[in-house]
């Protein structure tokens, strides 16, 4: 059996361990997943110990760690540089440790196969300029949306992401208060969501047709999804598949075998 687990701090909440289980029972992998809190302070100690003692073959990182973990990597994926931050590590034999990122990828392959949204030529506004919303950036930009607006409580953070990604395509970014215009796909990546704040945006900001999508799930519709609803957006979708399809591709990179998600989205929409 190979091992392999998520690691962040708290983890107890983490849907994870169902959800790669789930891959194992469905393609025949002999694999287990564990969910570990690491300390706060311990994050180089705790991946040694995961690798030597443990013995595990990968982990994926989640909050607060995927930064860190990215400085941590001594190869990464061109998508992982570019994010800022890591979600998927494959420990290797030589004990070196190779650092990924798959979280645009979920979000892409979240929005576009299972909820037909098209981004090529679109309007799309990306709320948030942490890690979260890095990661997802150059996944996005792939599909040569007509431009993507980075909006940003403290604006300065966006402008300079902005920047960064200025070679990939029709990039800006700024405060709230800069957003202009209308929007095809608007998507939440702060954390608001988790204060049960929505960031301050126009109230003519989403198009007609317009598909809200929040990063962050929750069992009830979070405050974006419900100021989505309010202002009439043609479609609202929470983040679950995208924390599927986040976990497909990692198991993938790990087990070179692609993991069918639709039924695993439906099984824990059914258990929430
Ligand atoms: P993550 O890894 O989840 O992106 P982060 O790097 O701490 O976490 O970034 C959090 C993001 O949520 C930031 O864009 C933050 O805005 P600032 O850069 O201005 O701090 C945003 N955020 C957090 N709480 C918010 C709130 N109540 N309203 C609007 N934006 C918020």
């Amino acid at each position: 059996t190979d091992k392999y687990a998520v690691i962040g701090n708290p983890i107890h909440h983490s849907k994870s361990p169902l959800i790669h289980a789930e891959f194992a029972r469905q393609t025949g992998e002999n694999i287990e997943y564990t969910a570990i809190e690491v300390p706060l302070d311990g994050l180089q100690n705790s991946l040694q110990q995961l690798r030597d003692v443990l013995k595990l073959k990968g982990v994926n990182v989640t909050v607060p760690f995927k930064e860190q973990v990215w400085a941590i990597t001594n190869q990464k994926s061109a998508r992982a540089e570019l994010a800022g931050a890591v979600n998927t590590v494959v420990f290797n034999d030589d004990g070196t440790l190779f650092g990924d990122n798959t979280d645009g990828v979920g979000l892409c392959r979240d929005l576009t196969v299972n909820h037909q949204v098209e981004l090529a030529g679109k309007r799309i506004l990306l709320l948030g300029a942490g890690g979260a919303s890095r990661g997802v950036i150059a996944p996005l930009l792939e599909y040569q949306p007509a431009n993507l607006f980075i909006a940003n409580r403290t604006a300065e953070k966006a402008s300079h992401i902005a920047e960064l990604f200025a070679e990939l395509g029709n990039i800006h970014g700024g405060g709230f208060d800069h957003i202009d215009g209308e929007f095809d796909v608007v998507i939440n990546a702060t954390a608001a969501s988790l204060q049960g704040e929505v960031p301050p945006l126009p109230d003519a900001v989403l198009a007609s047709g317009a598909c809200c999508y929040d990063m962050m799930y929750s069992d009830t519709d979070t405050a974006f999804i419900q100021w989505a609803k309010a202002h009439k957006a043609a479609k609202t979708i929470d983040g679950l598949g995208m924390l599927v399809e986040q976990a497909a591709e990692a198991f993938f990179i790990w087990r070179g075998v692609y993991p069918q998600t639709t039924s695993v989205i439906s099984m824990l929409r059914d258990k929430s």
